[in-house]
């Protein structure tokens, strides 16, 4: 397993401010047992378009990885975006995040578009600020009108 930085960690801890666990528990899930949160998954339906959900961060304490912890999170985030009326779920990564690019791929998410690409990752610069670039994943999870 590749370890992370100090500064990688650092930059994943920043993503969950309290206000996530303030203002979008409704729309978000979390896994545990007595001794604690094993994995959560932090989203949200968009206030200001009616057809996007959104997954902020997902995480899975590493000694349950791979058993398909984060699939069946994000599989009860989309069904239940899908049964809100919510047509496209939404979500980032950094380009650096391999396995986060994986999980989502494997998942079904496309890849959106950048401005240039990195190892044949579309890439988009500077997407959260100087030097902080994203790659962006959608999956439509409602038949297009007419298909
Ligand atoms: C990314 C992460 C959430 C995946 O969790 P997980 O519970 O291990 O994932 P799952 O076991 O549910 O995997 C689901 C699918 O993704 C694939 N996948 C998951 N992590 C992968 C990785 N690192 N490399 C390649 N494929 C991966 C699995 O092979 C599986 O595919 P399959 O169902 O077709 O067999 C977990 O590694 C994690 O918490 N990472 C740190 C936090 C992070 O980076 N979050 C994402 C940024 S928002």
């Amino acid at each position: 397993m590749t370890r992370r930085t100090p500064d990688q960690a650092r930059e994943l801890s920043l993503l969950l401010p309290k206000l996530f666990l303030q203002f979008f528990s409704s729309t978000s899930l979390v896994l545990e047992d007595d001794t604690g949160v094993k994995a959560f998954l932090v989203g949200f339906h968009s206030a200001d378009n009616d057809d996007v959900a959104y997954i902020h961060f997902v995480g899975v304490d590493p000694k349950l990885r791979g058993q398909g912890v984060a699939r069946r999170l994000y599989t009860a985030f989309l069904q239940r975006a899908a049964e809100a009326g919510r047509e496209e779920v939404r979500a980032i990564t950094s380009p650096a995040n391999t396995g986060s690019i994986a999980f989502h791929r494997a998942m079904g998410f496309d890849l959106e578009e950048g401005d240039r690409e990195i190892d044949g990752l579309p890439v988009h610069s500077d997407y959260d600020g100087p030097g902080q670039d994203r790659v962006c994943f959608y999956k439509r999870i409602a038949p297009r009108a007419g298909s």
